[in-house]
């Protein structure tokens, strides 16, 4: 590892959120653990080794949002790395996928506000708080099911979101114009988490190798799709 890194993982109280938070800390980085409910994130914290920083944040609310990057101009001062990780699927997962516009407004919406909008205002918010000297990156958790290239049936609202989380990441990695901020998107795999469920291919301790890749390797890519050490199709 190059050197110890400040790391901010949203959504960290379960799942692939949880497992980063253990891997990135046992290879001797700064962790802070932000959790929708603060109780959940400081119980879920007793499993990291170190001494992580358990922080309020809801991705979908702006309050929360502005405060929380209020707390990391004052408390922390300088980021490294900003994980974006929490997400889910509001689709009916046992809908058919012979009528393919069946999906409500209120889902389409509820998908793009925690995987696409939460996303973009939390970067906008902690980017002036970016080490300008160092490495630096955003990641975005993102999935096979957004790629472009194998838009296949199903779960059209986390589709279209994770979609468009991989435009957003082209797009700012693109046009940051900045030589020592990364952005890419991974793909974690099918992992058997509560979203993933219990059938998924892959147990969590496999689903954080793209992001330690990245993290502690630093390869040069930008503006990529990441599963495991493999640039994959958008
Ligand atoms: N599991 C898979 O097979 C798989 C595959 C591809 C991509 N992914 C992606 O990987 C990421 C993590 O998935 P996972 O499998 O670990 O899911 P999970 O076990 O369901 O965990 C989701 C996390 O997101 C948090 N979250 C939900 N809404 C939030 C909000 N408004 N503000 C802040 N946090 C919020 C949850 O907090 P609460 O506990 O408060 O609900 C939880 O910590 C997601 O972006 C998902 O799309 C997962």
């Amino acid at each position: 590892m190059k050197k110890p890194k400040t790391i901010i993982i949203t959504g960290a109280n379960r799942g692939i959120g949880l497992q980063a938070a253990r891997d990135l800390a046992s290879d001797g980085h700064m962790i802070i653990m932000t959790s929708r409910d603060l109780k959940k994130g400081v119980e879920a914290s007793k499993e990291v080794p170190g001494e992580p920083i358990v922080h309020q944040l809801d991705v979908t609310d702006s309050k929360s949002i502005k405060d929380f990057a209020k707390f990391i101009e004052e408390d922390v001062n300088r980021i490294d790395v900003l994980i974006n990780n929490a997400g889910s699927v509001f689709d009916d997962m046992a809908a058919t996928t012979n009528q393919p516009l069946d999906t409500s407004m209120e889902v389409l919406r509820k998908s793009f506000d925690l995987n696409f909008f939460g996303v973009y205002e939390l970067t906008k918010s902690l980017l002036p708080f970016f080490d300008p000297e160092g490495r630096t990156d955003v990641i975005n958790i993102s999935s096979g099911m957004g790629s472009l290239t194998d838009m296949g049936g199903g779960v059209p609202a986390y589709r279209f979101s994770k979609a468009a989380l991989n435009a957003f990441t082209v797009y700012l990695g693109n046009n940051m114009n900045s030589k020592n901020l990364f952005v890419n998107s991974v793909c974690p795999g099918w992992v058997r988490t509560d979203l993933g469920g219990p059938n998924a291919s892959r147990d969590v301790k496999d689903s954080t190798q793209a992001l330690r890749y990245i993290i502690n390797e630093e390869p040069d890519h930008n503006s990529q799709f990441l599963r495991d050490k493999e640039i994959i199709d958008f």
